[in-house]
This record gives C-alpha cells, sequence and structure tokens, in this order.
C-alpha cells in the first residue's frame, strides 16, 4: 500500500509489531515433542489478544492462524496433532494478520533442538540473503534487481531459489500490488520499488527444488525434486535510503 498520511504509518507499525511478536513468541515456544497444533494455537491465542485477526483463515481459509511448514515442506503446513516436533527438524513459522484494516505479513525458518541433519546453512543463508536484499531496496530500485541478487547470492551459497512463490505488496491486503517480488530475475519486469510503500520480502531458497508443488490437502506445498527450502520474510517500508524494517520486533534476524 501507498502511505499518505500519519495513521496509515500507525497502523501499519502497530500490525507489524503484533505480527512480529507472535513470531517471536512462537519460535521461543517451540521444543521437540509440540505438535503444530498446539504451537498453532498458541500464536493464535497471542494474535486474539491483540485484537488481530489470522490473515490466512480471513483472506483464504486457510485450516490455520499461521502457516507451519516442518522439513520437506515448503510452505504453507496445515498445524496439525499428528505432527510432533523431534530434535533437529527444520521448521518455517509465517505469520501474517489483520489489525484495525491494516495487514502485515513475516515469517522465518529454524532449526529445532541440535542441528543433527545440517540444516544450518540453508537456514543462515535465506537469513543473510533477506537482509541482503532488504538494504538494497530504495526507491526507484527494479524489482527484478532484487530477485537477480537473491538467485545470486543463493547461488554463491551452493542452494537455488524457488521460482513460484514470492514476496508481494501488503498493507490494505495480504496481497496486493506489486503482486510478484520473485526471487530471480524477470527480464520483462520494469517495475521499480516506490517510496512510501509497504511491500513484504521474502526469500525462498532451496537445496534441490525450483518449483513448489501443492499436495493433495489443497494447501502444504513441497519442493518439485524434494530436498529442503527455507523462507525468512520481513514487511517493510521503502524510502529514499535504507527502508524501515516495520517487522523487527521478530528478531529473525538474530
Ligand atoms: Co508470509
Ligand atoms: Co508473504
Amino acid at each position: 500500500m501507498s502511505i499518505t498520511k500519519e495513521s496509515d504509518l500507525i497502523g501499519m507499525k502497530e500490525v507489524s509489531v503484533v505480527v512480529g511478536t507472535t513470531l517471536k513468541l512462537m519460535r521461543e515456544y517451540t521444543k521437540i515433542g509440540l505438535s503444530t497444533k498446539e504451537l498453532d494455537e498458541y500464536g493464535g491465542a497471542i494474535l486474539k489478544k491483540f485484537g488481530a485477526k489470522s490473515a490466512p483463515y480471513e483472506t483464504y481459509k486457510f485450516p490455520g492462524y499461521t502457516c507451519i511448514s516442518v522439513n520437506s515442506e515448503a510452505a504453507h503446513g496445515i498445524p496439525s496433532e499428528n505432527k510432533i516436533l523431534k530434535e533437529g527438524d527444520l521448521i518455517n513459522i509465517d505469520v501474517s494478520a489483520e489489525l484495525n484494516g491494516f495487514w502485515s505479513d513475516n515469517g522465518g525458518s529454524f532449526v529445532i533442538g541440535k542441528d543433527i541433519n545440517n540444516h544450518q546453512p540453508l537456514v543462515d543463508a535465506s537469513k543473510n540473503i533477506l537482509h541482503k536484499a532488504i538494504i538494497n531496496i530504495k526507491d526507484g530500485v527494479k524489482i527484478a534487481d532484487i530477485g537477480d541478487l537473491i538467485e545470486t547470492e543463493a547461488i554463491k551459497s551452493g542452494y537455488k531459489v524457488i521460482e513460484n512463490l514470492a514476496g508481494h505488496g501488503v498493507g490494505r491486503s495480504l496481497h496486493e500490488e506489486p503482486e510478484n517480488i520473485l526471487n530471480y530475475r524477470v527480464k520483462s519486469n520494469r517495475e521499480r520499488f516506490k517510496k512510501n510503500t509497504t511491500v513484504a520480502i521474502e526469500t525462498f531458497i532451496s537445496t534441490k527444488s525450483t518449483t513448489a508443488v501443492e499436495l493433495n490437502d489443497g494447501w502444504t506445498l513441497v519442493g518439485n525434486k524434494g530436498g529442503y527450502v527455507t523462507q525468512h520474510e520481513h514487511t517493510i517500508l521503502i524510502t529514499e535510503s535504507e527502508p524501515i524494517i516495520l517487522t523487527k520486533s521478530n528478531k529473525i534476524w538474530e
């Protein structure tokens, strides 16, 4: 969305603190033996306490308050009482919500307990690439150039990117213009980032796959060639210099 008045900025800051804090608390609550359903209900209760509504539920009738994807699941994992978290699992939590008509989105991947499956390098690559992408975004920068930066950095680290998942405009709804902030360069895309707009920037860094495909449950996405995918996401406000990270309360970079 385009921020045109002080109340817009306040609204975006408020909902971003809510989703950022919820993600941080859910991450801290995550432990071995917990089901992803219990983790989701914990997150849902926090959103409720803030007076916020789950964006995936409100927008798409997603069967959960948050998306929790474990191991081979790349995104949109459905919280389930049958999914019990284990040592060394790779988990991604994505929290998006609406508060007072404003929407914000953030997410992060991490390893549960000891990194016995050596997922940490993939997690670190995703985290670092998101940081590098965001500090390079300002008014007038081409969306395609940021896509290229993300893919180039992924390849440098020995990984690939998922080509059909993307960042997006956010603010007055969960997904708005620009609709596809992809993790690679689309040569025909001449769109540029504009100051005073809010966007969600998200990485999809992968060990083997380049496309996310939907499972029969109608939600869960997995890689077309298997392997693992990590995602980190912040909602930001674009300026003439470095962006303002609206969801920094999630502490995914710390
Ligand atoms: Co998200
Ligand atoms: Co998003």
